[in-house]
């Protein structure tokens, strides 16, 4: 037995089917050995087990149980938009970006922070959301602390790109970064936590509902309520239009004394890979494209619409009180296990290339928080204006088709503002325009006289 595993911690290991890890510890050279031997005694290995069994993984709701969910109306709303500015300007929001994901659908190695998106600039989704945050600051008097939660995978190059931008106008200390755990994947067949190398587990990011035990252990919400933060808007890295802070959106959060809130897309057809709202005797669900039933996914309504046709674009406002309840309650979101293909080490063979899908893989989803917020609140958005993630290196979704909907974006706002710009007809641009979150946040931001006097022949960048 090695010296530097506590003879308890390689019991528990032993007793859940995990010897194989205590075994290949007596192997290591002593550095590596009391490397290995504090990565196993971090190990969980009776929670390993339950969830190998499927015990405290996310359970399907009954179709039974589900209704489509009550949703408020996208309409301008004076009242809710005064109460918004006013928290924004008296400093009680911040603003939490998810990019722990690996981006593995585009086939790159960047973060998707990264990514070139800028229909005319190549600005990066990075620069986008960032100057959309210094904007905020710049308008209010106040930045909102901008909240980066990264992964081993995203963490150092995401800290560097800031840092080799100048924090895109921001200052180092408006952007904080914190990192999300990890989950060993276990062998599907056995159960066994899987290798990477020598020494080393296997382990992938927690899902991005480790956002909230990240900030929670790394003292980040206690200290986000030192500041006076009430609110916490929360959003994906991959959306460039997402309206960070939506001073209508926050305040109709705070009218409605909401603990969490939603904005909901329609979706477009069945099977598309949107997240589905629907409501459970009176909570709020998000039934993950992943997991819907297709009774769900195709149920129509009377007219043969869709019936559950609420589709989530991952973007949120948390109380932050509620945030502190839930992380102090006991593991109130379950883990949800995905079968991947993983390429793993054995001291028997070396590393193995699977032809199929040979782990299981564990993550928690933030929306798993939303069942326990009451009251809570969904609000209608439309898809042009918010919602264009990129996801895939090709097609749908990808970064062509997202450049395509920034420039599209802003015909609609340059139309709003009473100013007429040659498309298409079908509404896209005829060159790429892009609208610099120092021109605008939102439609009425922009100037028509300054419009008035653009070539639009040419792309165009509109910025102040
Ligand atoms: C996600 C939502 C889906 C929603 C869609 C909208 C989940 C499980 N599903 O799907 O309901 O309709 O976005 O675009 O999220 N991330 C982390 N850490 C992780 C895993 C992911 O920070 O461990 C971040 C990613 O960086 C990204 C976001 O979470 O910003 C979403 O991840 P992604 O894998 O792209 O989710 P989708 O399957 O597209």
């Amino acid at each position: 037995m090695n010296a530097c595993l506590h003879p308890e911690v390689a019991k528990r290991l032993a007793d859940c089917g995990q010897s194989h890890l205590v075994d290949h510890l007596a192997h290591l050279d002593p550095i590596a050995g009391s490397l290995f031997a504090a990565e196993l005694a971090g190990l969980d290995p009776v929670m390993l087990s339950e969830l190998f069994q499927g015990k405290s993984l996310a359970q399907p709701l009954s179709l039974k149980q589900l209704e489509p969910p009550p949703i408020a109306s996208a309409q301008e709303d004076p009242a809710a938009r005064a109460v918004g500015l006013q928290v924004l300007r008296d400093g009680l929001v911040a603003v939490v970006l998810v990019a722990g994901g690996q981006g593995s659908r585009l086939g790159s190695d960047l973060p998707k922070g990264c990514f070139r998106v800028g229909p005319v600039t190549g600005a990066t989704l990075y620069q986008i959301h960032a100057e959309k945050v210094l904007e905020l600051g710049r308008r209010f008097g106040r930045t909102p602390p901008f909240l980066i939660m990264t992964s081993r995978a995203t963490d150092s190059a995401t800290r560097a790109f800031f840092a080799s931008h100048d924090y895109f106008g921001l200052k180092e200390t408006d952007v904080l970064f914190f990192t999300q755990a990890e989950m060993p994947a276990l062998d599907r067949a056995t159960g066994r936590v899987l290798l990477e190398g020598p020494g080393r587990i296997f382990s992938a990011p927690d899902g991005h509902g480790g956002c909230l035990a990240a900030l929670s252990r790394q003292g980040w919400l206690d200290k986000l309520s030192a500041l006076g933060i009430q609110h916490l808007f929360y959003f994906q890295v991959d959306n460039p239009l997402v309206r960070i802070a939506d001073p209508v959106f926050l305040g109709r959060h705070i009218l409605a004394g909401s603990q969490a809130s939603s904005k909901v897309i329609a979706r477009r057809h069945a099977g598309e890979k949107l997240g589905v709202f629907a409501s459970v005797a009176g909570s709020c669900h998000i039934v993950e494209y992943s997991d819907l039933p297709k009774e769900m996914d195709e149920a129509t309504d009377r007219s043969g619409g869709i019936l559950f046709n609420a589709g989530n674009p991952a973007i949120h406002c948390f109380s932050v009180e509620f945030l502190k309840r839930a992380a102090s309650g006991n593991d109130l979101m379950p883990y949800h296990a995905a079968l991947k293909k993983v390429s793993h080490w054995t001291p028997q063979h070396g590393i193995q290339v699977p032809a199929r899908e040979n782990a299981l893989k564990f993550e928690k989803f933030m929306f798993d928080i939303l069942p326990h917020a009451n009251p809570w609140l969904l609000v209608w958005t439309s898809r042009e204006d918010e919602f264009a993630p990129l996801k895939n290196a090709d097609g749908a979704d990808s970064p062509a088709a997202v450049r395509v909907a920034q420039s599209r974006l802003a015909v609609r706002w340059i139309q709003a503002a009473g100013v007429s710009v040659p498309t298409d007809g079908a509404g896209n641009a005829q060159v790429p325009i892009e609208i610099a979150p120092s021109a605008g946040l939102e439609p009425a931001d922009l100037d028509p006289s300054m419009l008035r006097a653009i070539d639009w022949s040419r792309p165009v960048l509109l910025k102040s």
